[in-house]
């Protein structure tokens, strides 16, 4: 599941193909192999009725040729032991009727943690939530994976009996000089609202001899907000998801829209014939959205990737333009095309996949 831009402003889940770690034999690389197989993986995505397809990528070079948009980011934040969030009072609130509880993560797990994962791809742009099977998969301990850590832990965050986030996450143990030096790697956190969020991370940062919690977030995360600049995090940035549009009439159907639009598009792809072409895009005022073949004059033309890199609104249409990738032929159609676009907040960052 995907946590989708909806009409004016809202979210809401919807299923997409995901491709997780490719490899081919050195032997018989660089001979088109991956190309045929991601070929193969977009057919796929649109004979199954879906109109996205999303990856992480391990290389920034590679998927690009194949449509794929940039579509969000990750920023590396490390929160020192014991760090104070100045969260308004209603946020506050919210997570001190929060209660978080530690387990050992097992597989049995799965059905709880997809729970709340996937109501929060309906809250939370951008969100990934992966499947049962896939939870269950990854949350089974390997001694051989702990690389001298702990096994992995669940913190739960339950309101009134109810689950509304969870961390997975496992710490080092490291010490130096006689003193506790060790770090909470943070992989998974999700919270239905920010106040399961604000909960979950005050108590990681309350954990005993621990000097830092290092967890990945969306550059706006309100994480960093809270402590008034960025300038307290350590952050490095990173790509998040890529994504594809396999489908566009569809996926035009299927996302909402910030703002009214009636545009001629022309989209370049040269991996799915069925999108290349000029296309009429309208957006109601109620953010609802159409796209059908035109054979009219485009008022802009893109590639299909500029338009992945922009459909969760990790990037917008007017700064792919000022990079020269979006070529505007009518005056005002990047603006329209931008306000059409954008979202309330950065996309998430998601979890690995
Ligand atoms: C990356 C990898 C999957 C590429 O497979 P491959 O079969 O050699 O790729 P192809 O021959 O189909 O190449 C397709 C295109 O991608 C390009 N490409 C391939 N690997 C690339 C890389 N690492 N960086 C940039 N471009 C790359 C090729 O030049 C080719 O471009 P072109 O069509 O414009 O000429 C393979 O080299 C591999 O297994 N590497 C190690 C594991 C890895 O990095 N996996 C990727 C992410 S999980």
């Amino acid at each position: 599941m995907l946590g989708l831009p909806g009409p004016l402003g809202g979210v809401r889940a919807v299923a997409v193909e995901g491709l997780t770690q490719v490899g081919v034999h050195p032997d018989h690389s660089r001979r088109g192999v991956l190309r045929a197989m991601v070929g193969s993986h977009l057919e796929w995505t649109r004979a199954s009725g879906r109109t996205l397809a999303v990856l992480k990528a391990s290389e920034p070079g590679i998927y690009g040729r194949f449509g794929y948009g940039m579509a969000s980011v990750a920023a590396l934040t490390s929160f020192p032991a014991g760090t104070k969030w100045t969260a308004p009072q209603g946020i506050v609130d919210l997570a001190e009727a929060t209660h978080t509880a530690m387990a050992t993560a097992e597989p049995e797990h799965a059905e709880r943690l997809y729970a709340v994962w996937s109501a929060c791809a309906n809250v939370h742009l951008g969100m990934v939530a992966r499947s049962v099977e896939d939870i269950a998969r990854t949350t089974r301990d390997v001694p051989e994976l702990r690389v001298g850590k702990e096994p992995r832990r669940l913190m739960f965050a339950t309101r009134e009996g109810v689950d509304v986030g969870f961390a997975w996450f496992r710490r080092d143990g490291a010490w130096s000089a006689g003193r506790p030096a060790g770090t909470v790697d943070v992989t998974w956190f999700v919270g239905v609202d920010q106040g399961a969020r604000l909960a979950l991370m005050r108590r990681l940062v309350d954990l005993d001899l621990v000097t830092s919690v290092v967890n990945w977030v969306a550059p706006d995360d309100p994480l960093v907000t809270w402590l008034g600049s960025p300038r307290a995090l350590d952050a490095r940035t990173t790509d998040s998801v890529w994504l594809r549009i396999a489908d566009l009439p569809a996926a035009v159907a299927e996302r909402g829209y910030a703002a009214p639009c009636d545009l001629r598009i022309e989209v370049r792809d040269h991996v799915i014939p069925a999108n290349d072409g000029v296309w009429r895009v309208v957006a109601d005022a109620t953010g609802i959205g159409r796209a059908e073949r035109t054979d009219g004059a485009p008022d802009l033309t893109l590639d299909i990737a500029d338009l992945g890199a922009c459909w969760l609104g990790g990037q917008t249409i007017g700064a792919r333009a000022e990079a020269g990738f979006v070529v505007e032929h009518r005056p005002g159609a990047v603006l329209a095309l931008d306000a059409a676009l954008r979202t309330l907040t950065l996309p998430a960052q998601a979890a690995d996949f």
